[in-house]
């Protein structure tokens, strides 16, 4: 939550920032703000979104701060947003987190004598390193985060100094090394424009960047960090045609998957999974779309393996993390910066896990905790709503569920080739698109929706409503279909559709009666199944096929088709689709 920007070189700052800022708009866009320094401070804050820099004059300096919010501490408003500054306007700050005891530090300050100007936790940082300010910005930054309670990723800046000096402590910061010039960002594909040398921050570092090149400290000691090369480059930021970077992603799905897949399968599968020797249980956490795909890796895992899943959002893990055997505990987040996942990750440390993540993003928090990262091959995923990211994170669980199944070696060899064709299975879907655009168009005027499935359908129904509800604004709620009738049956008649996922396993006919038992109740039914299924078509109002695959792996094939769903009754309703209300794409903050 939240997007920060600094910059140091020979470009113009503003031009650099804003750009920047713009590509971190997923992270927070309520309000914005730039500074730039260049003898004094120039300084924009605008609520809303991102504006072009020709419409503001804010000053040719080559040096600058700059933020996008998501508020947590005071509503969007142009004081709360940032940069925050001190008394006298010298000192610039971008922050990202929560300053935890900032009540009692600006309690402290105002005593002596700090004007505070918003409703912000991060304005004490700025008025911290105002007290401490002598003549150097890096020594006045050390001494005030001596103060600091919470998580931080903060750039800080004083107009008489060409220096930027930034601090990461448990909120995501990265420094960009250009040829001659420097940029700080929350995360990569903020900068991938300028550069790819990329230095993964730690907890505990201050980075002090000037003409000269960029220092690192940790607990007070130089240390060497190293310049990693991003495989990312900047059409991957970038919509490339398409109205919205959901139905980019959703479009690169088939690649994702291939991509995904050779990491980790030639002929044969090529993992190591010497962390899951001798476990008895395996515990998944994760939050929001990771954790559907925790619980279709449970199904999976489970049905080839024996060996017991227990899936736990990471938020309701922390409070009580409880775990007896030798159990190992798979962490599934996109982005690696989570904060309750992160948190429940080191609980589970606590408890004697090994801890294995799946993430996107290479040198993440995630993986800096774990003991061992299993790499989902999605490229930078902007859209808030997760798709490719999530079809990659199923790619990784069947791999991995394959590899720890003991299975005789040709049901493998014939799963993995299964697994092979998924790419071209969903290229049929996209290309048949339309259709299910059709459908989408229909759905749009509905208020309520219920989606629901059996068996791994379950899971799919889940994700699918989350899309539905995070993008179109619907309120979508996921049921197991056997559930309806001990309750949600109350609230099914013409005004709420119901999207069935039938899957071709020991659950179809039942999935039937289930339907039927809805059309009783004069429900509008969509069903998602296969494209040979002639059956269905009998009972239902409105199908979307998909190609018929081994129904383990139909969790893909329906969910693409879910997402395509969501997007275009979104898209009818004229939705915002990748930056949705009130959302943000990393959850940083528990
Ligand atoms: O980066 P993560 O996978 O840890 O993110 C978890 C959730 O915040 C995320 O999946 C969220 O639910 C998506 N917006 C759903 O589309």
């Amino acid at each position: 939550m939240c997007g920060i920007v600094g910059y140091l070189g020979f470009r113009r700052a503003d031009e650099v920032i804003i750009s920047s800022l713009k590509r971190l708009e997923y992270r927070g866009y309520d309000s914005w703000g730039v500074a730039i320094g260049n003898g004094k401070l120039s300084l924009v804050k605008k609520v809303g979104a991102i504006g072009d820099v020709e419409e503001y004059s804010i000053g040719d300096g080559t040096l600058g701060v700059g933020h996008t919010r998501w508020a947590t501490h005071g509503k969007p408003s142009e004081s709360n947003a940032h940069p925050h500054t001190d008394c006298k306007n010298n000192i610039a700050v971008v922050h990202n987190g929560i300053i935890s005891n900032f009540q009692m530090l600006k309690e402290k300050l105002i005593e002596e004598g700090h004007e505070f100007k918003s409703e912000t936790d991060t304005e004490v940082i700025p008025h911290l390193i105002e007290k401490y300010y002598k003549n150097s910005i890096e020594d006045a930054v050390i001494n005030c985060i001596v103060n600091l309670r919470g998580s931080y990723a903060f750039v800080a800046m004083c107009a008489n100094e060409r220096k930027l000096v930034a601090c990461r402590y448990k909120s995501p910061l990265i420094l960009g090394v250009g040829d001659k010039e420097f940029f700080l960002a929350s995360d990569v594909t903020a900068i991938l424009e300028y550069t790819s040398r990329i230095v993964y921050l730690q907890d505990g570092d201050i980075v002090i960047l000037t003409d000269d090149g960029f220092k690192i400290l940790n607990d007070c000691v130089e240390v060497d960090r190293q310049i990693e090369l991003v495989p990312w480059g900047i059409k991957d930021a970038k919509k490339s045609g398409y109205d919205h970077f959901m139905i980019k992603e959703i479009h690169e799905t088939p690649k994702v998957v291939e991509d995904t897949l050779s990491e980790y399968v030639s002929d044969e599968i090529e993992l190591d999974v010497s962390f899951a020797a001798g476990i008895s249980e395996i515990l998944i956490i994760a939050c929001g779309t990771s954790y559907h795909a925790g619980l279709i890796g449970k199904y999976v895992i489970e049905g080839l393996t024996g060996i017991p899943v227990r899936v736990e959002y990471a938020s309701e893990f922390n409070y009580h993390p409880l775990l007896v055997g030798r159990p190992l505990a798979i962490a599934i987040t996109q982005s690696g910066e989570t904060a309750d996942t992160l948190e429940a990750m080191k609980k589970a440390k606590k408890f004697g896990a090994r801890v294995v993540t799946i993430t996107n993003v290479l040198g993440s928090t995630a993986t800096r905790i774990a003991d061992h990262t299993l790499y989902i091959r999605a490229g930078p995923e902007i859209c808030v709503a997760a798709t490719k990211s999530f079809i990659a994170q199923l790619i990784v669980l069947y791999v991995l569920a394959l590899k720890l199944a003991n299975l005789p070696r040709h049901e493998i060899n014939e799963l993995i080739l299964e697994l092979k064709l998924i790419p071209e299975r969903i290229q049929r879907i996209l290309d048949a698109k339309d259709e299910i655009e059709k459908i989408a168009k229909r759905l749009a005027k509905f208020e309520n929706m219920m989606y629901v499935g059996r068996g791994i359908g379950y899971p799919i129904a889940l994700e699918g409503a989350l899309k539905m509800k995070e993008i179109s604004y619907i309120h979508a709620e996921g049921y197991p279909a056997g559930e309806l009738k001990h309750g949600p049956f109350a609230l099914l008649g013409e005004k709420t559709p119901v999207i069935a996922s039938v899957i071709e396993d020991p659950t179809y006919e039942i999935m039937l009666n289930n339907i039927k038992e809805v059309k009783a109740r004069d429900s509008i039914v969509v069903a998602i199944a296969n494209e040979d299924d002639k059956e269905i078509d009998k009972y239902v109002d409105w199908v979307v096929k998909v190609p018929k695959t081994n129904p383990m792996f139909s969790p893909i094939t329906q969910s693409v088709a879910l997402q395509i769903l969501a997007y275009y009754t979104a898209k009818e309703r004229g939705c915002e689709i990748d930056k949705p209300r009130h959302l943000a794409k990393s959850v940083t903050v528990e």
